[in-house]
């Protein structure tokens, strides 16, 4: 028998209206009566920061806000791009990652520096639409369209065409795999030093409304084409042409690796031999780029920037030829190693949360201010840096290694180590695999 739909509707305690209604506190008693032991609601309390201006500023990036959740902040220091010495900010929880860029900075400072440039920066949004005209008639409408949406929303566009910005382009594009009356128009922007994405909804919103007013008004409609439906408008996280290409070179003898008894020929040869598996199995590929997302990701959350459309964008990219694919290459010519990235970057350096969170500032101070297309090349860098670093041990020591060091620490940490306690474990576990095992025991032992 068919179950009745009314039967499995939530009819739970837990169930709550109005959440988003009640103080912090109040939420935060909730939740410790509902859902968490009673010692736990302080956990909360420990992250509030004292300054209650900036409180606030926190509680009102988001909704139904309870705590703080804060991340570690870091800073990479001698990143040489263009000729340019940067210490680059890094938000990241893992560790290691800001360990592995700084050392992967160092290392290009003295082959060169990193070279970056941003390839194009044209943005993308689209305003989708039923429409009862026939496909071939979009050649003849597009250009009385196109003038009339744009006079409609220059007050809209004005002041971002003074900054160098403003609509490029407008393409009506046909659907039919959706439906037969499914329609596109794919309008581009240049947003100059912003992400642009409120600029962006808004002019496509206005659009909107402008192309049901032609299809009522249009002298040049027919009585049978005026049947227009807007579905959505909204900009496109997909930004093939907004590409920031950063790259390193050396002749392969300096790629030397000090005190690693790694010779440099056989060094360069493995590294392009691991990118080269990157940029043919999926499986690897995957790891790979998440390697490079490590840099970019964590100078995105530094800077502001929105890194879940970084982050779709730059897998959209990688998957652009058909199939998912290493973002980096690597290559050998003359005996001069070459290795690059090319990633979709878009970005701001301007408003949204790079103006409002206090620390986002600070990181574009450090940044000495740039703009989007120069943050766009530090960022490459980064990930360049980090995929440079992470292949790097891979082909030579393995991860682990690396790794270990950190993770003990961290274990150390959770246990509340003595700074004595953690030189006595590192030395204990030096050259020996880390567990949380056998760290506790180890503790255990040294404190009776
Ligand atoms: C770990 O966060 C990133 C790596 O797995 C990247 C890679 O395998 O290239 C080390």
């Amino acid at each position: 028998m068919r179950k009745n739909p009314l039967q499995v509707v939530n009819t739970d305690k837990k169930k709550i209206n109005g959440f988003s209604k009640k103080t912090k506190a109040e939420r935060r008693a909730w939740l410790v009566e509902n859902f968490l032991q009673p010692g736990q609601g302080g956990e909360f309390l420990r992250f509030d920061t004292a300054d209650v201006a900036l409180q606030g500023v926190i509680d009102n990036f988001s909704e139904n806000t309870v705590a703080n959740f804060p991340l570690p902040f870091g800073v990479a220091p001698n990143f040489v791009v263009n000729g340019t010495t940067y210490a680059v900010p890094m938000v990241i929880e893992e560790s290691s990652v800001v360990a592995a860029a700084s050392a992967a900075a160092k290392y290009w400072m003295t082959r060169g520096g990193f070279h970056a440039e941003v390839v194009a920066a044209e943005k993308l949004g689209q305003l989708h639409f039923r429409w009862s005209g026939r496909p071939e008639r979009r050649a003849a409408l597009l250009t009385g369209l196109c003038t009339r949406v744009r006079a409609q929303t220059l007050p809209l566009t004005e002041r971002m065409e003074s900054r160098g910005g403003g609509v490029r382009g407008i393409r009506w594009k046909h659907l039919p795999e959706v439906s037969p009356d499914c329609y596109q128009l794919l309008v581009s922007f240049g947003t100059a030093d912003s992400m642009g994405a409120n600029f962006i909804n808004t002019v496509l919103e206005a659009y909107g409304q402008e192309l049901r007013r032609w299809a009522t008004d249009s002298p040049e409609l027919n009585d049978d084409e005026r049947d227009l439906e807007v579905i959505m408008a909204i900009l496109s996280n997909h930004t093939p042409n907004c590409v920031a290409r950063a790259w390193v070179s050396c002749p392969i003898e300096s790629m030397n690796l000090p005190g690693s008894g790694v010779d440099a020929a056989d060094f360069a040869r493995r590294f392009k031999y691991a990118v080269d598996i990157a940029r043919q199995d999926p499986y690897r590929a995957v790891t790979h780029n998440k390697g490079i997302m490590n840099g970019v990701d964590a100078v995105v959350l530094a800077t502001g920037n929105d890194f879940r459309a970084i982050e779709a964008a730059c897998h959209a990219f990688a998957a652009q030829s058909g199939q998912y694919r290493s973002l980096s290459q690597c290559r050998i010519d003359n005996d001069t190693f070459h290795f690059e990235v090319s990633l979709p970057l878009a970005l701001g350096t301007v408003g949204g949360l790079t103006k409002l969170h206090p620390l986002a500032n600070i990181a574009l101070d450090i940044l000495g201010r740039p703009g989007a297309h120069e943050l766009m090349g530090v960022m490459a860098a980064a990930g360049l840096a980090q995929n440079f670093a992470a292949l790097r041990s891979l082909v030579t020591t393995g991860i682990q290694k690396g790794h270990m060091k950190m993770h003990l620490q961290n274990i150390l940490s959770s246990f509340g180590a003595t700074p004595e306690e953690r030189t006595s474990t590192e030395t204990h576990f030096a050259g020996k695999t880390v567990s949380h095992h056998g760290v506790r025991g180890y503790l255990e032992d040294l404190r009776g």
